[in-house]
């Protein structure tokens, strides 16, 4: 099993005005829940996790567009850095795939793949999936059976997020990073209707900006 840094459902998170938030979504958010520089401390043993189990091997790092591009960059950032100064590297190719699953903060049971590059490219190749959370787990399950049928030689998971919640199918990625309460979340590249990817921290959002950014 997996292991993860918990953040527990009582948790409130820390008060907005401790950390620097953009001035437009002051109003909100209700607490910083996890700060920019704890994402960056678990991603960086998350790397070299991915490096000890799948070092001397190739990898296609397969980042889960929008909401992923965040945690990928800094990932594949730490692992480089581990790359230039151990003898087991990691070699890394890159690709990118679009999935959209979510209207409002509704997971919905339809997910599409809307872009990005073609996953036939993956047949034979051991591919690391890159996702910034994990909520019923039918986002995951889709893309797995979706590239299975492209026959990869391996493939595994990180996930920087997975929720706590009754909705849970039961799947778990191989690597994560929080496991966190059943809150929507925004920032470092979660959004809500394509708002707040432009804030460092994730934070939890407020019932009024629900109603507010809602479509
Ligand atoms: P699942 O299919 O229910 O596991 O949902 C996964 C996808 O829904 C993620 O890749 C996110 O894009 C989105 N999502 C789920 N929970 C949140 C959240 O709290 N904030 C932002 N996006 C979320
Ligand atoms: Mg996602």
């Amino acid at each position: 099993m997996a292991s993860y840094l918990e953040i527990a459902d009582d948790s409130k998170g820390h008060e907005l005005d401790l950390f620097c938030v953009p001035k437009h979504y002051e109003e909100d958010l209700d607490s910083v829940i996890i700060p920019n520089g704890l994402i960056k401390d678990r991603t960086e043993r998350l790397a070299r996790d991915i490096v000890r189990d799948m070092g001397g091997h190739h990898i296609v790092a397969l980042c889960v567009l929008k909401g992923g591009y965040k945690f990928f960059a800094d990932l594949m950032d730490y692992i480089k850095t581990l790359n230039q100064n151990i003898d087991k590297s990691l070699p890394l190719t890159v690709d990118f795939i679009r999935l959209k699953s979510y209207s409002n903060d509704q997971s919905t049971n339809c997910v599409k793949v809307i872009g990005g590059d073609e996953l036939s490219a993956l047949t034979g190749k051991n591919v690391l999936i890159v996702e910034d959370i994990v909520e019923t787990g039918k986002t995951m399950e889709t893309l797995l059976k979706l590239l299975n049928e492209c026959q990869p030689k391996m493939v595994k998971v990180a996930s920087l997020l997975v929720k706590r919640t009754p909705r849970s199918s039961g799947y778990r990625p191989d690597y994560i990073g929080f496991e966190v309460p059943d809150k929507f979340l925004v920032g470092y590249a979660l959004d809500y209707n394509e708002y707040f990817r432009d804030l460092s921290h994730i934070c939890i959002l407020s019932d009024q900006a629900k109603e507010k950014y809602k479509v």
